[in-house]
């Protein structure tokens, strides 16, 4: 199912842990920013623990798949950056 050039549609934490271990070059977020946005599919106000927790699971598994000499860029509002930070320097080197 995983495979180079291809787009796949579904949650991302069921697909990215279908993805080897160091094997990505670059990856890239730009996940709900939990501000009670209207989307057709997904409820955009959860608990702040329980948004920040959720979070915390999808950048673990985005470091689990980069390779070591790979990027991750992620987007979101300061506010929830500030923890992204936070997460990140437990799991991975800030290079720049
Ligand atoms: C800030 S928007 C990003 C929009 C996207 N960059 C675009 O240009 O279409 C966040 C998106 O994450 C999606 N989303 C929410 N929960 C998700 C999940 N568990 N797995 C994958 N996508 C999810 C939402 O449906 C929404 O489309």
């Amino acid at each position: 199912m995983i495979g180079l050039n291809r787009v796949i549609q579904g949650d991302c934490l069921e697909i990215l842990r279908q993805i080897p271990d160091n094997s990505v070059d670059v990856a890239f977020a730009d996940p709900p920013f939990n501000l009670n946005k209207k989307y057709s599919s997904y409820k955009d106000r959860r608990a702040y623990a329980e948004y920040l927790s959720w979070c915390h699971d999808w950048i673990a598994e985005l470091v689990r798949v980069t390779k070591p000499s790979g990027s991750i860029f992620l987007h979101n509002i300061p506010r929830w950056l500030t923890y992204y930070a936070a997460f990140l320097n437990e799991m991975a080197d800030f290079k720049h």
